[in-house]
């Protein structure tokens, strides 16, 4: 028990969060803390710790506001499924304290199982609210949200008046936000002077917001790196522009294949949909992703850099940025990009690229319309990661990609046919909060390793089946991770579905059945529960293709149907991760140690 709440903290990622710590509350924090963030400019500041046994967060909330405020754990970035902390400061000058529980995104209900949110003081001065108050990690509580290891949403709120005499809050309206923080593994922000003397080179955009709801927006650059001898990026910043700020909703930046060839005076730059054939071998390999209420900053591990320059075999990059503009205001210009920042020395190992799942056509991903919970798996082979050094590869961060559908996506790291750990579980996916995740702890891999990946969807607003694809209603099942040293004969390991077994599945008899002829068939199915199922059935059964290396080099195999393995155990939560300073924490605090000297 004790053992599985300590793998349970160890494994989940983090990200490193770097942001301008720039403090606005008027009120000196009750204590000292280890950490603390803004996490709106001159409306709400938060200070944290975690105590020495990793049980316990005390957190310090300020906000403008002299109503109630609220910080909750969100599983996915929204309200629904989050876990609320809800305070004020009433007419005698008394803090309240509430543990809400947000079933959807209506009003969150006060949790009515245990009450794990605890406050220890607050006050009210020059018109902000502050409030001390404390939870554990893991209260084993379905009325609460775990503080994993890993990548924690915070979601804040607050109202402009202290609830009623019923204890009832006033709706938020837009005072709300959200914010990503590895919680147990922050990062304080370095200066921004830290970097402002490094060399460094930008990718920007250079193009009108588009007047339309949604687009989709690509453009390759030619990588401007002349250095003579290779230089390492250590770290890279999200150039956001205030005149296009408020429609950028998420970029993506991708690495083409070195095999790709452009005409340099006449580079793809256009609404990503009109452009796919051009830009398909930039299309797999991401390297940084930014959503609204991500981190700008993104800091590489000390032992390793991203290489450029020298012979480096890199020569393209692609620039994919998703614009909202639903009052299709026009007139705008935009220059969102990425700042790279060069280190001085070189770093010990070159950063690399890792891409498991499926391929993003019809053949590998339709997804039925009307599914709750839709999987596709997928599997890469030993023979994949034959390719991988003898010494093996330092996994170090984790970046799930799948689109609107998309609820979930892990892989599993198979040793042997079993199951040994996750290499990263995105429990909560959420295609509008897609960030880094950065392991507590890097995970080595070595020949011979095994990967499955599953991705799982929920189609119940659809009527339509989903198409594997590159376009945001399209879907995709990609699993990127970061690693070191680099590779030069693998970047991707990842599924389709063969086209004998769609015939049989299907009942088609035609010679030559392709991606075509297949979307013709899927945009006319009508979907009923049954043919879900039946479809389901056939995606956990049917013969697959699985193509990886990196290209030119590229490998395909087929499987008669996926390899079986011994799965992890389920992961049950414990009272016993939490009995008041006990033996079993002291235990856990000795494991830990052991397993620490094991593991090094
Ligand atoms: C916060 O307040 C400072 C000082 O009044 C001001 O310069 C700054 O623009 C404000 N920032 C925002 C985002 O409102
Ligand atoms: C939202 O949750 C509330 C309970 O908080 C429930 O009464 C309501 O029916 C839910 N609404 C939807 C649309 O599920
Ligand atoms: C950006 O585009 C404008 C208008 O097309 C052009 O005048 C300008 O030179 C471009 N800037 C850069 C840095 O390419
Ligand atoms: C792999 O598993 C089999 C059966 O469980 C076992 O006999 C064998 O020793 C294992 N091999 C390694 C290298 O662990
Ligand atoms: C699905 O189709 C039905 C009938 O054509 C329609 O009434 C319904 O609104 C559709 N649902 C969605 C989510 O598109
Ligand atoms: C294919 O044919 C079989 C037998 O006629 C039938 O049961 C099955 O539903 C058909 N499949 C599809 C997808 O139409």
């Amino acid at each position: 028990m004790m053992w599985t709440c300590f793998i349970y903290r160890v494994f989940f990622s983090f990200i490193i969060l770097k942001r301008s710590n720039g403090i606005s509350s008027p009120i000196q924090p009750f204590t000292e803390y280890k950490h603390s963030t803004e996490l709106q400019a001159n409306i709400s500041d938060l200070w944290w710790t975690i105590d020495d046994a990793e049980r316990e967060i005390v957190f310090e909330l300020h906000v403008k506001t002299t109503g109630w405020i609220a910080l909750g754990i969100s599983p996915a970035g929204g309200m629904t499924g989050a876990d609320i902390g809800v305070g004020w400061i009433d007419q005698t000058g008394t803090v309240q304290f509430q543990d809400r529980y947000a079933y959807n995104r209506s009003r969150p209900v006060i949790d009515y199982t245990t009450t794990d949110w605890f406050a220890l003081q607050g006050r009210e001065q020059d018109g902000w609210t502050a409030i001390q108050f404390r939870r554990l990690l893991e209260t084993c509580d379905s009325m609460d949200v775990p503080i994993k290891s890993g990548t924690n949403i915070l979601i804040y709120a607050y109202g402009l008046v202290d609830p009623d005499g019923n204890g009832e809050i006033s709706y938020h309206e837009s005072r709300r936000g959200s914010r990503m923080l590895p919680l147990r593994y922050y990062i304080d922000q370095l200066p921004q002077t830290e970097y402002a003397d490094l060399d460094s080179f930008e990718l920007r955009i250079n193009h009108s917001v588009p007047v339309a709801d949604t687009t989709y927006y690509c453009k390759v650059f030619k990588t401007q790196i002349t250095y003579p001898t290779k230089r390492h990026v250590i770290a890279h910043k999200i150039l956001l522009d205030s005149n296009s700020r408020e429609f950028v909703h998420h970029m993506s930046i991708y690495e083409c294949d070195p095999s790709t060839q452009f005409d340099n005076t006449k580079l793809p730059d256009d609404v990503c949909d009109d452009i796919r054939d051009q830009i398909s071998l930039c299309s797999s390999t991401v390297v940084t992703v930014w959503s609204v209420g991500g981190d700008e900053i993104m800091t590489y591990p000390e032992e390793a850099g991203y290489p450029v320059g020298g012979d480096f075999t890199v020569n393209y990059y692609m620039i994919e940025l998703h614009y909202d503009n639903p009052r299709l205001v026009s007139n705008r210009w935009d220059t969102t990009g990425v700042r790279f920042y060069l280190g001085d020395k070189l770093r010990e190992h070159d950063i690399g690229y890792l891409t498991f799942g499926t391929d993003s056509t019809a053949q590998a991903l339709a997804i039925p319309g009307g599914a709750d919970r839709f999987i596709v798996d997928s599997y890469c082979p030993a023979s994949a990661s034959l390719n991988i050094p003898k010494s093996g590869i330092t996994v170090f961060c984790a970046l799930p990609h799948t689109h609107l559908q998309g609820q979930s996506v892990w892989t599993k790291l198979i040793r042997n046919r079993t199951a040994v750990q996750y290499l990263f579980n995105s429990e909560a996916y959420d295609f509008n909060y897609q960030f880094h995740n950065r392991f507590p702890k890097p995970i080595q891999i070595y020949p011979g390793d095994e990967f499955a990946t599953r991705c799982i969807y929920n189609t119940k607003n659809k009527n339509l089946t989903t198409r594997g694809g590159g376009r945001t209603k399209d879907e995709m099942c990609i699993h990127g991770f970061i690693y070191y040293p680099r590779m030069n004969d693998l970047s991707m390991c990842l599924t389709h579905n063969d086209w004998s077994a769609w015939k049989r599945f299907l009942n088609v008899s035609a010679e030559n059945f392709d991606e075509t002829a297949l979307q013709e068939i899927l945009i006319k199915i009508k979907w009923t529960p049954q043919l879900v199922a039946q479809w389901q059935s056939f995606y956990d059964n049917t013969a697959r293709g699985v193509t990886y290396g990196r290209s030119p080099f590229i490998i395909v195999e087929t499987f008669a149907a996926l390899p079986k393995y011994q799965d992890l155990e389920p992961e049950r939560c414990s009272r016993a991760c939490h009995t008041q300073i006990s033996i079993s924490s002291i235990l856990i605090v000795l494991l830990a140690r052991k397993a620490k000297t094991f593991f090094s």
